[in-house]
């Protein structure tokens, strides 16, 4: 938090801001806020608290700049690294950018070839950069340019999920650990073979605990994820898989996820250790872009129910630039 009240949206006190419910467990709209502009100590509090509590929050109209975005990030806590291999935007070295849409040059058969690495629904679910040790704590993305239609985010809640597990199978994943790489279940769509060698060059492998401890409170969430979780390492390869598959299609199940329609100028901010997401390519067909930027906030190694904590097998930890937010 920048600390200066007298610098603060005076339009944006926490008396100001509504919050409701999205969805049947988590997820919400906020009003009664303008991100771009630093935040009074109390509305900070009162964000502070509907994230924990929604995990998930939406904010239309925002329409924030490259600088704007990330300020308003770095309120939440000290930034990590655009991407860990990707340039960020330029000028701007904590905004990284998503573009969909026919404006990438991806031939026909690579085209072909990724719709193939992509070869169901529950492949695409994931947290962000959880091939990391430390990896970020909060996503905000925004929206500058979306399809007429298409192209919508859905998340899902890992922590209700695990809270409706039964008891039984909720003490076997407590004690488990589970190792997280690039490129295990997903590669998203436009995705070129350069990029894939360059993912894979990257390394990054990290065992993290199945069930991850939240900070600060008693919940736990369900911490693998179809895009990087690869295996149980206590399993046998084939308890693994049966295990993970188990898992995946419990937490995706409808009544755990939220969807958000995007409308320019949106901005959504979620907790990446207690929430998984997808983007559905469904909007590639109509020729239009979808342009989005994300910020993260950096995190920290996962904690599981025994105390055990994440480790690194390969790869420097990922918030490796240490900064103030801009
Ligand atoms: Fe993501």
């Amino acid at each position: 938090m920048t600390g200066n009240s007298d610098r603060s949206d005076a339009g944006s006190s926490a008396r100001n801001l509504v919050v409701t419910p999205a969805a049947g467990y988590f997820g919400a709209h906020v009003s009664g806020v303008r991100l771009g502009s630093p935040l009074a100590p109390t509305t900070l509090d009162a964000l502070r608290t509907a994230l924990d509590q929604h995990r998930v929050l939406f904010f239309r109209r925002q329409f924030l700049s490259h600088t704007e975005q990330t300020a308003f990030a770095g309120q939440l806590g000290p930034l990590a690294p655009a991407h860990p291999w990707q340039e960020p935007v330029a000028q701007h070295p904590f905004v990284h950018r998503l573009v969909t849409g026919r404006q990438q040059s991806v031939s026909g058969e690579e085209e072909h070839r990724a719709r193939w690495r992509s070869p169901d629904y529950l492949s695409g679910w994931h947290a962000d950069i959880t091939a990391a040790v430390d990896p970020p704590s909060y996503g905000i993305l925004r929206a500058e340019k979306v399809p007429s239609r298409g192209g919508d985010t859905t998340w899902a809640d890992t922590v209700t999920a695990y809270e409706q597990l039964s008891e039984p199978l909720r003490r076997f994943l407590d004690g488990l650990t589970a190792e997280h790489r690039y490129l295990v279940g997903y590669v998203p769509f436009g995705v070129t073979d350069h990029a894939l060698r360059t993912a894979t060059a990257a390394g990054l492998v990290t065992h993290h605990p199945v069930v991850r401890v939240l900070p600060g409170e008693e919940r736990r969430a369900l911490f693998v994820n179809p895009a990087f979780t690869s295996h149980i390492n206590e399993l046998s390869p084939p308890e693994s898989r049966r295990i993970l598959d188990l898992v995946f299609t419990h937490m995706t199940r409808p009544e755990f996820t939220v969807r958000h329609r995007w409308e320019a100028g949106d901005v959504a901010v979620w907790d990446n250790r207690a929430t998984v997401h997808i983007a559905p390519e469904d909007h590639e067909h109509l020729g239009e872009v979808r342009a989005m930027y994300r910020v993260f906030v950096a995190g920290s190694p996962a904690t599981g129910p025994g105390g055990r904590t994440s480790t690194a097998v390969c790869g420097a930890r990922y918030q490796v630039v240490p900064q103030a937010a801009s």
